[in-house]
């Protein structure tokens, strides 16, 4: 509690209007990588409360299309396409996929995140099945040369998801941002043009 009274993202989320301060992580990736452009298509997966959609919504305007994804409800964001589901069920993925239509996306981004139990194994299994679920996702609906953004945590079966992720992008970089508290194995993987 004390920590986050006191972190400065909190503060700043605040007052910006973001409704967390994950939007800073998300911006910390496009000041490094510069993947964020106006007219694209992406999808936002485990997107609630919103902050990385609200960024996204900021960017793109009307201009994109901006579909999100999370097993909580999401109050609305201009623009945004909103999915409430669990993205492990296929009934859930057949929707968003009707959703999509014709569109090919551009960009996935990913941070989605089981609820911490504490146990080190089975979170690191939890999110690097996400991982994997997310990142056959973006090989199926990208664009060749579209990208790819996912958050994960360093542990177990981390470089062999890295692994996979390089046989799928021209470029895979693993970066944490200034934003991500220190005490947090939270790592991300970009990947750059999906060969
Ligand atoms: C760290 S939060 C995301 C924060 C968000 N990027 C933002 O900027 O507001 C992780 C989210 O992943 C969602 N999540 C976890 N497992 C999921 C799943 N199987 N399907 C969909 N969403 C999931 C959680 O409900 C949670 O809202």
């Amino acid at each position: 509690m004390n920590e986050h009274v006191s972190d400065p993202y909190v503060h700043q989320a605040k007052l910006v209007g973001y409704r967390s301060r994950a939007a800073f992580k998300l911006l910390e990736a496009n000041d490094k990588f510069n993947f964020l452009t106006k007219h694209m298509s992406v999808v936002d997966l485990g997107s609630a409360p919103g902050s990385w959609s609200q960024v996204l919504s900021n960017t793109l305007g009307s201009n994109g299309h901006i579909f999100a994804l999370d097993l909580l409800e999401m109050e609305l964001i201009k623009n945004v396409d909103f999915l409430k589901g669990d993205f492990r069920e296929q009934e859930i993925l057949d929707i968003l996929v009707k959703k999509l239509g014709k569109t090919s996306l551009d960009l996935v981004i990913s941070d989605m995140a089981p609820n911490i139990s504490g146990i080190k194994s089975s979170d690191q299994a939890g999110i690097i099945h996400l991982n994997e679920l997310a990142l056959e996702f973006a090989v199926k609906w990208l664009k060749p040369n579209g990208c790819f953004l996912v958050k994960s945590f360093v542990g177990e079966d981390f470089d062999g998801f890295v692994a996979e992720t390089r046989k799928q992008f021209e470029k895979v970089t693993t970066f944490k941002p200034k934003s991500s508290r220190d005490r947090s194995s939270e790592i991300f993987v970009f990947g750059r043009n999906r060969i």
